[in-house]
Formats: C-alpha cells, sequence, structure tokens
C-alpha cells in the first residue's frame, strides 16, 4: 500500500498524507518513507482514520516505541496506556486547556520525546487549531553572532519553571513517582534524524541557562521566542474529523488554541513517541533538587 503527500504550504513545515490505512499491515518500505518525510516535514497530518484506542497505539509504533506520560491521571478509559485531552471544566464555567502556549513536549526529561501525536475523537464546529514552529528555520535565520553565543550554552529544564507563562495541571503522587529527575539540554541541538541544527527552548519548563543570571537567561529566552514564534515559521494545523496529526518535538514548537465554544467538546487520543538523542549529546540530569511540580489540590 503506497499513499500520496501534499505538502501544506511553501515553508516545508507540514505535510497530509492521504490514502493510507494505519490499521492493516504497512510494509517496512513503506515505514521507512513515513519517517522520513516525517524527519523532512515535522507534522505529518494522517487524514481519514478512525481509530480505536488501541488501533491508535499500534498506529503510533509506525514511528517507533511508546514512550510512557509522566502525568498518570490523564490516561483514556478505552485504554489505560493511551492518554486523552479535553477541555476540562475545572470548576463552574473555568476551564483548563493543556498546552496554551509555545512549548515542545516533555523537555524536562533527560531523554524527551521524538514526537506527539492526537489523533481527534470529537472536535468543536469551529477554533481548536494547533499552531506549530519551524525550530529549524527560526535557527538558521539567526545572525551568525547568535549562533555562536546559543552553540555554548545549556538550559536548565524542570517540570514546571518558576518562569512558565502558564501553570500545568496539578499533579498526582502517581505522577510525582513517575517524573524523571530534571534535565539539562543544550539550546541548539542536532537532529538526530535529519542532520539539521534547532533550537531548543521551552519557556514552561526552562528555569535557568547555566552560568547566567536568570534575568539575562529570560531576557534570552523572549528574544529567542519572539523571533521563533514570526508567522513565517508557522504551519496552523486546522482539525478535520478523523486526523491523526503527529509532530516532532525537536524540530517544531507547538500550541493549543482555546478558542472555541468551551460547551463544545475537543477530546484526543494522545500518545508520544520516545525520543534518542544524537550521537553528539548525552543525557544529562540536573540536581534533582531543582525539580518544581505543580502540587496541590489535584
Ligand atoms: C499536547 C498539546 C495541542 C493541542 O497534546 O501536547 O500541546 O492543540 N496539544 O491540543
Ligand atoms: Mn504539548
Amino acid at each position: 500500500m503506497n499513499y500520496t503527500l501534499t505538502p501544506m504550504n511553501a515553508l516545508g513545515i507540514g505535510a497530509e498524507i492521504r490514502g493510507l490505512d494505519t490499521t492493516m499491515p504497512v510494509s517496512d518500505e513503506v515505514r521507512r518513507q513515513l519517517n522520513a518525510d516525517f524527519a523532512k516535514y515535522h507534522v505529518l497530518a494522517l487524514r481519514d482514520q478512525k481509530l480505536s484506542a488501541d488501533q491508535f497505539l499500534a498506529s503510533c509504533g509506525l514511528f517507533g516505541e511508546i514512550m510512557e506520560h509522566h502525568r498518570k491521571n490523564s490516561a483514556t478509559p478505552e485504554n489505560p496506556r493511551v492518554y486523552e485531552i479535553r477541555n476540562i471544566e475545572t470548576s463552574p464555567g473555568k476551564y483548563f486547556i493543556s498546552g496554551a502556549s509555545f512549548h515542545t513536549d516533555h523537555s524536562n526529561d533527560p531523554v524527551p520525546p521524538k514526537a506527539t501525536a492526537l489523533h481527534a475523537i470529537s472536535l468543536p464546529s469551529y477554533g481548536g487549531d494547533t499552531q506549530f514552529v519551524d525550530m529549524h528555520q527560526a535557527y538558521d535565520d539567526l545572525p551568525e553572532t547568535m549562533k555562536q553565543r546559543l552553540g555554548k550554552l545549556k538550559a536548565v529544564h524542570v517540570y514546571q519553571s518558576k518562569y512558565s507563562p502558564r501553570k500545568l495541571r496539578v499533579v498526582d503522587a502517581q505522577t510525582i513517582q513517575h517524573t524523571p529527575p530534571p534535565a539539562i539540554h543544550p539550546l541548539v541541538r542536532t537532529h538526530p534524524e535529519n542532520g539539521r541544527k534547532f533550537l531548543y527552548i521551552n519557556p514552561v519548563r526552562i528555569e535557568s541557562i547555566l552560568g547566567m543570571p536568570d534575568e539575562e537567561s529570560q531576557a534570552l529566552i523572549a528574544e529567542l521566542m519572539a523571533h521563533a514564534t514570526q508567522l513565517k515559521y508557522e504551519y496552523r494545523h486546522k482539525w478535520l474529523h478523523g486526523d491523526m496529526v503527529i509532530w516532532d518535538d525537536r524540530s517544531v514548537l507547538h500550541k493549543a488554541n482555546g478558542d472555541y465554544d468551551m460547551k463544545e467538546l475537543r477530546r484526543m487520543y494522545r500518545l508520544m513517541i520516545r525520543g534518542v538523542v544524537h550521537a553528539d549529546e548525552t543525557p544529562t540530569t540536573a540536581d534533582a533538587s531543582l525539580q518544581r511540580l505543580p502540587t496541590g489540590v489535584v
């Protein structure tokens, strides 16, 4: 079985895949092609999939091994290994939207994920797009002096930075147990599959940059974010029923939008794919005492 790929735009970020039924056996050749396309386009939208939780789990296997989520209180009732996100009413009339500012998933892990995949189960009638920005292109366009400066810098990523622009959901005891120690990552990393450099920044998790006062590191992160989130780097995904969308957590930052009618349900199955680091990088943990978890009433 083969498929057709159509780039979403001229930017080189995002492509639509049609004609692939991920519930059917996929040959090694097609699987290799799919992963090559993924390394090139960073976001793939596989159209017309109608997957049960079990089928979604199997389909994600096309891209690698499943990575355990840190949050244990988000499993879908259909399958404890599959997670779900939805607009949650936390108190009457107040809703929690996960991921509503640009970030990359689980960068607090010393070996962060390769990818995250969502499968639309229920979509609002308008809004709820997901935005993606290309961190390879954003890096390539930086002035040479900035590239040299960033090339020497490493950041400490904790579960929730004290400088995070938004609060994450409170974690339960089981989640705390499964959360790895905080991580140290270079600000500029090399993609293990496509070999390109990319900016690895995440305002939700970066607590500090090693050897730099916080005021200066926060100013640098803000400057890089302003650069990297320009429209010219963005692909904005409008969800269609049946979409399975997978994005590369190294190549892009992403952002959810809570701009729809909260009386309508937006519900997605969610899984991550285990990552590897480039041969030139060594997974590094930061001191456990630096960890910050949002605790309190779950
Ligand atoms: C996520 C996420 C974006 C969205 O699942 O990690 O950020 O649009 N989702 O729901
Ligand atoms: Mn996310």
